[in-house]
């Protein structure tokens, strides 16, 4: 039964969970599966996206920036949506699946907090109870977003373990839903996890790729020679890249590699996973980690809270 959904990437992805997670992320993927297929889920979806997000977001033809660079850049306004973030367009679709199969509460991670803001807003707007897993670090560098999820009826967790941050805030959301999914459904909010999660996390974001390619076809007439985007866990990047896989078009993804304060050159290395990285299980799928020889977890650096995932 597990080979019929545990997808992989070519040899990443796919899921490396213990037994308890292994039903309702099977029941995850079936019912995903199932609605994706459904034109009523996705005209749901889209009055949604239209009507109360705020889509298409507008690409931006940045004059200063492009002269500065001495090429014509365009920036996909990602951050003019509700919430100010990408990651609306993840917590939509992942809520209304969540509705779909009887589920009254929702519990998510974050870092930056912007995660966590876009799924209080549809535990607000959809009516789920929500909470929040936050790192003990980023609550206090990401004081504002705290109290936006707070105003909107989410209840905010504070996680003391490990480092303190994003990776921590989905170990204790993934213990949670351990013991809860009965009810409740775990709204992961990046391209990482086990399936399904980065396979919906990717299709519900590609909308910014879609958008993007439509409209750099209506004003440039082709498509652009690159797009480059941040990676923290991937969401994002993944959204704006999947429309162009398949085509001429030079992807360039941009991870967390700086060096902080105190830092030492080899733990800024350590900053980019996906660069300095190997192979290795982490949150319940096959990816590149930042590890010790002991496949214990690496903590990674950025000044950005929400991109130092391992
Ligand atoms: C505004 C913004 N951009 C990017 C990211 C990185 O996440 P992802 O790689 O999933 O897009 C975050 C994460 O919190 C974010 O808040």
């Amino acid at each position: 039964m597990i080979e019929d959904f545990a997808v992989k990437f070519g040899r990443y992805g796919g899921l490396f969970v213990p037994e308890t997670l292994v039903a309702p992320l099977a029941d995850l993927s079936y019912a995903y599966a199932q609605l994706k297929g459904s034109a009523q889920f996705q005209d749901e979806l889209k009055a949604l996206q239209k009507d109360f997000a705020g889509r298409p977001t507008s690409l931006y033809p940045a004059p200063n920036l492009s002269r500065r660079l001495g090429c014509q850049v365009y920036l996909k306004r990602e951050d003019l949506m509700h919430g100010g973030a990408h990651k609306l367009n993840n917590t939509l679709g992942q809520a209304l699946v969540a509705k779909r199969m009887g589920k009254s509460r929702l519990i998510a991670e974050t870092g930056a907090g912007q995660h966590g803001v876009a799924t209080a807003i549809v535990g607000a707007k959809l009516g789920f109870e929500t909470q929040i897993y936050m790192g003990e670090v980023d609550i206090e560098r990401q004081k504002m977003n705290v109290y936006r999820m707070e105003l909107m009826g989410a209840e905010v967790i504070p996680v003391r373990s490990g480092s303190r941050t994003l990776k921590d805030a989905i170990n204790e959301a993934l213990r949670d839903w351990a013991s809860s999914f009965e009810h409740t459904h775990y709204l992961l909010g990046t391209a990482a996890g086990a399936h399904p999660f980065p396979t919906m996390v990717r299709d519900f974001q590609s909308i910014i790729g879609q958008e993007t390619k439509e409209q750099i076809l209506a004003t440039e007439g082709r498509l652009p020679d690159s797009i480059a985007a941040c990676v923290g866990g991937g969401s994002n990047a993944m959204g704006i890249f999947a429309p162009f896989l398949e085509e001429e078009v030079k992807l360039i993804a941009v991870e967390a590699g700086g060096r902080g304060p105190g830092m030492s050159e080899r733990m800024a290395d350590n900053g980019a996973s996906l660069g300095y990285g190997t192979d290795g299980i982490l949150h319940g799928a096959l990816t590149k980690i930042l590890q010790d020889s002991y496949g214990q977890i690496l903590e990674s650096y950025s000044v950005a809270a929400g991109l130092d995932y391992p």
